[in-house]
């Protein structure tokens, strides 16, 4: 489904700021074995991923946790998991490779061009600081028409997320992730789908193809 604007958004010099400024591996060396978001906005995220990732793709998912929410009962090749926490990615079952990286220190990624068919990041681009590098890097990484599916609600960890990210509305940051992903030159076809459950937290999809 397209955009029904062609909104972007003008970003202010403190766009990237967080109220918490410490490095990101302070607030997440714990472990947190929970689920950011509720059982019928997980079963929604899965729903995008069987119908946009085919059968055997090579995955990345990026800002990974110990949970992925791929079907189980679609073949994947390989997925590879980048996240910030060991013991988190240690334990999730979905992941056949994984490493700690830090994209707000780092936003190259440690992959081949072309290396992938499918990248994911499930609620969590909002806590990008660098978001166009990391978009860009991601259009490196995947093929020529690869897809890359970035979900979010509107649950946050507020001093974790960009003053970009918390200024706007629920509604309204769909539009902020397309103009990064016009800033970054990387994708074309950026499609939003509402994917909300009737009930419970709501469940957003911004979809692009590499090009
Ligand atoms: C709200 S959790 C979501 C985790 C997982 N994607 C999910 O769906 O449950 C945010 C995730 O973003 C990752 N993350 C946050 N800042 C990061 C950074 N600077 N570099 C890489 N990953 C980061 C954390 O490791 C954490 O797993």
């Amino acid at each position: 489904m397209p955009f029904e604007k062609k909104i972007t958004v003008k970003l202010s010099v403190d766009a990237h700021r967080r109220i918490d400024e410490d490095l990101d591996e302070n607030f997440y060396k714990i472990p947190r074995f929970v689920t950011h978001i509720d059982t019928g906005a997980i079963d929604a995220v899965t729903e995008v991923y069987r119908n946009y990732i085919p059968v055997n793709a090579n995955v990345l998912d990026l800002m990974s946790s110990w949970i992925s929410h791929y079907p189980e009962d679609v073949h994947y090749n390989r997925i590879v998991g980048l996240g910030m926490n060991a013991r988190e990615l240690a334990r999730n079952k979905q992941l056949d490779e994984w490493l700690v990286h830090d994209l707000n220190l780092q936003p190259e990624l440690p992959f081949r061009e072309n290396e992938f068919d499918v990248c994911t990041i499930c609620v969590s681009f909002d806590y990008l600081i660098h978001p166009i590098s990391v978009l860009k890097e991601i259009g490196r990484i995947l093929k020529k028409n690869g897809i890359l599916v970035i979900t979010y609600s509107n649950r946050v960890f507020e001093t974790k997320a960009t003053t970009a990210w918390l200024s706007l509305s629920e509604h309204d940051r769909k539009y902020l992730i397309r103009t990064y992903l016009l800033e970054s030159e990387a994708f074309s076809n950026i499609d939003f789908i509402d994917c909300s459950p009737s009930t419970g937290d709501p469940l957003y999809a911004v979809l692009a193809s590499a090009t």
